[in-house]
């Protein structure tokens, strides 16, 4: 069959010859805006702790497992492995410890290195997995059994790495699984991954608060 495109698809492509990274943010700022507006009654904090306290509230003292993409130097696992003293708690921390393995917005790749250093955390009960998700998350999930309400962090800024995640957590994320976004205010990264994984593996997340505008934002899977 000869190969044919449609005058229609090459008129837009007359108009619009490359990508635009500017047309697209702003279309997918008209999705974040939805979701600005649909959520007017949830409570929003000047500040990620105050929004990691009321999940942390809500949680209550359970034990939970909770997994972090993106540590860092570890302030947020640090954080949380403080707040909930459960001794069956359990706290993962995933990252390269080199840095961001791509480029995020102005940020250049390799932001972020702490030259592989992991962070020192005095509780037995926190671990880390040092490795580029994608290929150290096969490995853990052969292992990994849940005991207890999971808890996802997902700060690692980049779609990709965001989006992998969700994905290859699926079979593990259920009604009651909190799903945490550092930076879900970023209509080209996090908050593209949570909306594609919502949309792709049909599921329904109930918002349950934010920060900074929504910049952050906690939700518990539904459906
Ligand atoms: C903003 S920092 C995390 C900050 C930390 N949660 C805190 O609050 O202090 C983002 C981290 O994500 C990590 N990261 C991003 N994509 C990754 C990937 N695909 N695999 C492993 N680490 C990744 C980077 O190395 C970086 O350290």
């Amino acid at each position: 069959m000869p190969f044919r495109i449609s005058p229609k698809r090459l008129l837009a492509g007359a108009l619009f010859p490359r990508y635009s990274r500017f047309i697209d943010k702003l279309n997918r700022n008209a999705l974040f805006l939805d979701f600005a507006r649909a959520n007017t009654a949830t409570p929003l904090y000047d500040g990620r702790l105050e929004m990691f306290d009321d999940v942390i509230g809500r949680i209550g003292d359970g034990p939970i497992d909770y997994l972090e993409f993106g540590v860092w130097k570890g302030e947020s696992i640090r954080y949380w492995s403080g707040k909930n003293a459960h001794p069956d708690s359990r706290f993962f921390g995933f990252d390269t410890f080199t840095g961001l393995p791509e480029d995020w917005d102005f940020r250049p790749a390799g932001t972020f290195n702490v030259e592989g250093h992991v962070p020192t955390i005095d509780d037995r009960r926190v671990s880390f997995v040092p490795g580029l998700f994608q290929r150290t998350l096969p490995d853990f999930l052969a292992d990994f059994q849940p005991h207890n309400r999971l808890v996802l962090h997902l700060d690692a800024d980049l779609y990709s790495a965001t989006m992998y995640v969700l994905a290859r957590l699926h079979h593990l994320i259920t009604p009651g699984t909190i799903l945490i976004f550092d930076e879900f205010g970023d209509v080209q990264h996090e908050f593209r991954a949570y909306h594609d994984y919502v949309a792709s593996h049909i599921r329904e997340c109930r918002t349950l608060c934010g920060s900074f505008q929504f910049y952050t934002a906690a939700f518990e899977v539904a459906a």
